[in-house]
């Protein structure tokens, strides 16, 4: 009994998949492309989180994933070098597609659409 309890007390950030339930952030917001703050998404590469959902220009065009990792919700940066989402918590790494790479994680990010008209990037 003592070394079940045990177990959960060290698991309490997941479940035995390595999967908690993340609920993705809500999106419907537009990005300002010529705003300062979204200066980042003028250059291939460029990444900007925005309400937790991070808007990449990559060279096929803009893509909006949730920044929340699935695995336990830490926030995912992007690397450019290697067109990945890394999270910082547990090392778990996603392709620029949102699809799993490496666990602990084993849910894709969730995607969003990005719609671009001029300087401005919606995204739902
Ligand atoms: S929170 Fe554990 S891998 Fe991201």
């Amino acid at each position: 009994m003592f070394f079940y309890s045990s177990f959960l007390a060290a698991c309490n950030k997941s479940d035995a998949t390595g999967t908690t339930s993340v609920t993705p952030p809500k999106a419907g917001f537009t990005l300002d492309l010529t705003a300062p703050q979204n200066a980042a998404l003028l250059n291939v590469g460029g990444y900007v989180n925005h309400g937790n959902i991070n808007v990449v220009h990559t060279s096929g065009g803009f893509v909006a994933f949730s920044a929340l990792c699935t695995h336990d919700a830490c926030v995912v940066g992007y690397n450019s070098t290697v067109y990945q989402f890394q999270c910082p918590c547990d090392g778990g790494i996603f392709d620029i597609s949102g699809n799993v790479v490496s666990g602990p994680a084993t849910v894709a990010l969730p995607s969003y659409t990005v719609t671009q008209s001029g300087n401005n990037l919606t995204v739902n």
